[in-house]
């Protein structure tokens, strides 16, 4: 036996001393001209990135982004399309990349091609430096919690920035805005007959981000998306022509027909676009679109200001109480049509689905992906309720008519104050809150809040059951472990 493990032991160590002793392996050496010739799957698809060269032809069909992304790099360098999508700026993806090297760069051919270092983001207006970045390009940010509750509309400067793509440098002057509908007329409108034809309208609405708290979900198991902490959310009075008015202007007349739901949507298109000259797009049901009571806006005014770039300008979609990614901004297209929109943000980006689904299993495009209202049945929305966002646990804010708070843990409760909102506030708002009571000096108190609506549904307890593949609608009680001093 001793003989046997002395052998193994051997072994084991002249095993791990190879592998020490091993060069690094040799890789061939190409030109960009030659890695140029290698642009589709049927011959086979290679990449650069710095100086590696990589055959990237078996990734093709696994790119979460799809085959036809990351086929727009085919035959050339990485870096002007990571630019764009800062998902790529992260260890694992490179990690995943040296699987396929098979080359590297001629050392005359290792500067990038003039034109591929361009910044796309180059031209993206300043930010206020108090909002915390959770990528600077595409730009992603949030007001810091000790901000957030301190005005019930959030100062334009501070107010969290959900950015996909560059921000688009609109031309007011020369804007226009298509609305098309079967059967209709196309309208073209610029940015002045927006404001003279149709009635202003005025909105004050709560804005939240479908990825919101998405690092406490990633707490529990990790998932893809940015770490938003409690703050893509943030609350404006929006000012604007309702979309029912210009849809109704452009002859749309009733919701017949469409999708197997007997559903009409409106997608709406932005000015931005990604390396393919796809632009970020998303849509709602047209019944929503058309009811005056839900108040969807094209709007022009945030704060009684003219749109800031980086929320809109120069017109920007409002979808009071449905997740931000329905509010387009830099709004160019809006169209009626029998069917979602088919940008990948409608269609595969905000999707929940089953707890058990990971990216082995995942079919965007299958019954199993959970896209229903938030509470309902119908498809293509997601209404935020009932989403409570503490701020330090004796004070917060939240979207439902009652608040209930614990000090320890979740065992006893008691019901927060809602602070009097103003009055052209109402249900697409959130309520700012608050809770007296004694706390003996030195307690740990581990202050919980959760919200209630009217037909008594009430935020999970867990984070575990709603767990989700991307992350989105992390509503669980939102716990604030405080040490009194
Ligand atoms: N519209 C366009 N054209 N491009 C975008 O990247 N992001 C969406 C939505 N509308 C986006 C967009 C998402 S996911 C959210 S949460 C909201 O805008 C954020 O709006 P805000 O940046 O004004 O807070």
């Amino acid at each position: 036996v001793l003989a046997a493990l002395l052998g193994l032991g051997a072994v084991l160590a002249y095993g791990e001393r190879r592998r020490r002793a091993a060069p690094a392996p040799q890789y061939p050496r190409y030109t960009r001209a030659e890695v140029a010739r290698h642009r589709t799957p049927g011959d086979s698809v290679w990449v650069t990135y710095g100086t590696e060269v990589f055959d990237v032809t078996d990734f093709v069909e696994l790119h979460p982004g799809g085959p036809d992304k990351i086929l727009l790099a085919a035959g050339g360098p990485l870096e002007p399309f990571w630019a764009l999508y800062a998902v790529h700026s992260q260890p694992h993806v490179l990690e995943l990349l040296r699987d396929y090297k098979v080359g590297e760069l001629n050392p005359e051919d290792a500067a990038l091609p003039a034109g591929d270092t361009e910044d796309p983001f180059a031209g993206d207006p300043p930010r206020h430096p108090a909002l915390r970045v959770n990528s600077l390009k595409p730009f992603n940010a949030e007001p810091p919690p000790e901000l957030l509750t301190q005005s019930f509309l959030t100062p334009n400067e501070l107010f969290f920035t959900r950015n996909h793509l560059p921000v688009p440098a609109v031309e007011p002057g020369s804007y226009r805005l298509r609305v098309e509908a079967p059967g209709g007329r196309a309208l073209s409108l610029s940015l002045a007959e927006l404001r003279r034809r149709f009635p202003k309208h005025e909105v004050t609405a709560t804005l939240q981000c479908a990825g919101n708290r998405r690092s406490e979900m990633s707490r529990v198991r990790p998932v893809k998306g940015l770490a938003w902490d409690i703050g893509a959310i943030s609350t404006a009075r929006w000012g604007g022509a309702r979309l029912r008015d210009v849809l109704l202007a452009a002859g749309v007349r009733d919701n017949t027909g469409g999708d197997s739901d007997g559903e009409w949507h409106v997608c709406f298109e932005g000015l931005d676009t990604d390396a393919s000259g796809t632009p970020y797009g998303a849509s709602i049901p047209l019944k929503r679109a058309l009811s005056a009571d839900a108040e969807v806006l094209l709007a022009y005014e945030m704060n009684g200001q003219e749109l800031p770039r980086d929320h809109g300008f120069p017109v920007r979609v409002v979808v009071p109480g449905v997740v931000g990614a329905r509010s387009v901004k830099w709004l160019r297209s809006v169209a009626v049509s029998p069917t979602e929109s088919p940008s990948h943000w409608q269609q595969n980006d905000y999707k929940g689905f089953c707890p058990s689904t990971d990216w082995d299993s995942v079919d965007f495009g299958g019954k199993g992906a959970g896209m229903g209202k938030w509470g309902g049945g119908k498809r293509g929305e997601w209404e935020q309720r009932d989403g409570e966002r503490g701020r330090d646990g004796k004070n917060g804010v939240s979207l439902s008519p009652q608040v209930d708070v614990s000090l320890d843990g979740g065992r006893t409760w008691r019901p927060a104050e809602l602070c009097p909102r103003p009055e052209h506030a109402r249900g697409w708002a959130w309520a700012l809150w608050e809770l007296r009571a004694p706390v003996p000096a030195g307690a740990r108190l581990d202050i919980v809040c959760k919200a209630v609506d009217r037909s008594y549904n009430v935020q999970p307890d867990t984070v575990g059951p709603i767990w989700n593949l991307r992350g989105v609608l992390s509503n669980a009680w939102h716990h604030v472990p405080v040490t009194v001093t």
